[in-house]
């Protein structure tokens, strides 16, 4: 390193609810590389600087098979196999993500547009019908994008209930591991179902172009498609929730900002894209091991190292945006790592996009006068969990 500096901790606690970890921008500007003590107490590297944080998501010398976090010191359970993507290294990971990839095409996700637009105004409808305050997460944040992966996959409308109970069972954070398990177990069962459906009677959806695509390798079994269609549920639903219920919330705490957004809806792009990088939902940063001696400038990387890409810290380095903590939506569009980046960058970040923009533009528009129904302070903030978020957003019109 170029000096050495005292091991500091990786800072958790928010002065301002909507913005990173206090000190976090101090450890980057003293060195976007360094080690640094984690939540659940171990050292290891942690990446802060945008520049830093890119080279290395893009570095094959660094695998995604970590053996424990160091962020909740859990020893990591066996990893799923073939089209789980997440949990992959190439070359099963190039070979899977082009095999998905090519389903993932823009024209699919904008097909989806029409569909994604009844299933927001039919929950607004039924917000309107609710006794004040209401609970935007519960009512809203939570089952939209559950119902837009049901889209994606086309589930039928008889099976649509149990489908999103399970998934809805599986997200909670609430309940005992074995009821998660349980819940997981029962998502499985639902996914091989439909699978077997599609393949009986092929859709226009995302499984039935999985199960014809072209396929040299003979990977695309029932289980490789089982795995696929759950990553892709555990990926999307709850990452876009959250986004929605805390970009909500911050909405809702910058008026202006909503004013801007009203005076000329064409801004519904760049909004999204500042809320993406602003929010960052993914709060402690994706983790990799060293498969190999690393070398970045004067920092040495030992084989089996452990480290932190903090994409939260890089979307907030001034090297990246001027003034990175003001919240602009009239920003220029740019290349934030709110969705990753190099091979394990999100996959649904369009659909995402779609979502998020039929989103916000339709609540705001229905809505006028919608408000906090608490303090911002107030808000339940999900500091302790993987995505950043709110657990509850109170709100009344
Ligand atoms: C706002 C919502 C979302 C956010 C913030 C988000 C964020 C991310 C991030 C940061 C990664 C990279 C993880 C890493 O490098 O370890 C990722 C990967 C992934 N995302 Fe998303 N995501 C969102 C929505 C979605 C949706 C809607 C889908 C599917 C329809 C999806 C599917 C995936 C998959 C399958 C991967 C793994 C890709 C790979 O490993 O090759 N995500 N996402």
């Amino acid at each position: 390193m170029t000096e050495s500096i005292a091991v500091p901790h990786l800072p958790t606690a928010r002065g301002c609810p909507f913005a990173p970890p206090d000190g976090l921008a101090d450890i980057r500007e003293k060195n976007p590389i360094t080690r640094a003590v984690f939540e659940g107490g171990e050292e290891a590297w942690l990446f802060t600087g945008y520049q830093e944080v890119r080279d290395l998501l893009r570095d094959q010398r660094f695998s995604v098979r970590i053996p424990r976090s160091v962020h909740t010191r859990d020893e990591q359970p066996p990893r799923p196999g073939r089209g789980s993507l997440l949990w992959q290294d190439p070359p099963t990971h190039t070979a899977d993500r082009r095999l998905l990839a090519k389903e993932f095409t823009v024209r699919r996700m904008q097909s989806l547009q029409p569909r994604i637009q009844r299933i927001v105004d039919e929950h607004l409808d039924r917000i309107a019908s609710l006794p004040q305050p209401v609970d935007l997460v519960a009512e809203f944040a939570t089952p939209v994008p559950s119902m837009v992966i049901s889209s994606l996959f086309d589930v039928p409308v008889e099976q649509l209930d149990a489908f999103q109970d399970a998934a809805a069972e599986m997200m909670r954070v609430d309940v005992e591991p074995e009821a998660v398990q349980a819940a997981a177990g029962r998502i499985m069962f639902a996914l091989h179902q439909l699978i077997q459906a599609k393949r009986a009677e092929p859709g226009e959806d995302l499984l039935s172009a999985l199960i014809a695509a072209d396929d040299p390798e003979g990977v695309v079994d029932d289980t490789f498609l089982v795995t696929a269609a759950a990553t892709l549920l555990i990926a999307a639903h709850d990452t876009t929730a959250c986004m929605i219920g805390l970009g909500t919330a911050l909405l809702l705490d910058r008026p202006d900002q909503v004013a801007l957004l009203r005076a000329d809806p064409s801004l519904i792009g760049n909004a999204v894209e500042e809320l993406l990088r602003y929010l960052t939902i993914g709060q402690r940063g994706a983790e990799r091991v060293a498969l190999e001696d690393v070398r970045y400038g004067d920092v040495k990387i030992k084989a089996g190292e452990q480290v932190v890409a903090h994409a939260l810290a890089a979307n907030f380095d001034p090297a990246f945006v001027p003034e990175p903590e003001r919240f602009d939506i009239t920003r220029r569009p740019s290349a934030h790592m709110a969705f990753g980046f190099g091979p394990h960058q999100c996959i649904g970040q369009q659909l995402a996009r779609i979502e998020l923009q039929i989103v916000f533009r339709s609540l705001f528009e229905r809505f006028p006068t919608l408000r906090l129904a608490v303090p911002v302070e107030e808000l339940p903030f999900r500091h302790e969990m993987v995505f950043y978020g709110v657990h509850e957003l109170p709100v009344e019109w």
